[in-house]
């Protein structure tokens, strides 16, 4: 990396903090082909609730509340990160399944940036969206694994749940900290 592109990198990043916990994540692999299956985790990748859609708000969040409050930009950049790895385990998945990983959820319909809670200038707004989307995310897991019956995927499923409740205790922590009321500003 030349001088000028890393000085670019260190403006963007300086060091991101990517929240993790020791579990590894088990192998990515599936019963067998089942397409209706790899239907039902799209909802997950790029539906309304989605890997996709938490991307997108957490790094719109990160970009918008740097100078407002740079504790949460900072955590939900490296949450971000995380949940690029979850729809990156979705894709393959679905790909093992008999599917195709293409951004739309299982109506076919495509991601859409309306699917962001954007909440400009809010931070504490920002952080109760992003808890609200840890929560959903944990439910629509939850009904994944008894919808599909598939001990690998379902397993893959569970360990993606600890990274989302781990999500959800960081930005419950900020929100206490910062924000004693959901609508007042830090
Ligand atoms: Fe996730
Ligand atoms: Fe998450």
């Amino acid at each position: 990396m030349d001088h000028e592109k890393r000085e670019l990198s260190d403006q963007l990043h300086g060091t991101i903090n990517v929240p993790h916990i020791r579990e590894p994540y088990p192998p990515i692999k599936v019963m067998e082909p089942n397409p209706q299956y790899a239907n039902i985790l799209l909802d997950s990748y790029a539906g309304t609730v989605s890997e996709m859609t938490a991307i997108s708000m957490y790094l719109y969040h990160h970009y918008v509340s740097e100078d407002a409050l740079p504790e949460f930009a900072d955590v939900v950049e490296g949450v971000a990160i995380v949940e690029m790895f979850h729809l990156e385990i979705l894709a393959k998945l679905i790909i093992l399944l008999g599917g195709d990983p293409r951004y739309l959820g299982s109506n076919g319909a495509w991601w859409s940036g309306r699917y962001v809670n954007y909440l400009t200038g809010e931070p504490c707004l920002q952080i109760h969206a992003d808890i609200q989307a840890e929560k959903a995310a944990i439910k629509q897991y939850r009904q994944q694994i008894i919808a599909i019956d598939d001990p690998h995927v379902q397993n893959m499923l569970q360990r993606i749940i600890k990274d989302e409740q781990l999500h959800l205790s960081l930005f419950k922590k900020l929100l206490d900290k910062y924000c004693p009321r959901p609508s007042c500003h830090p």
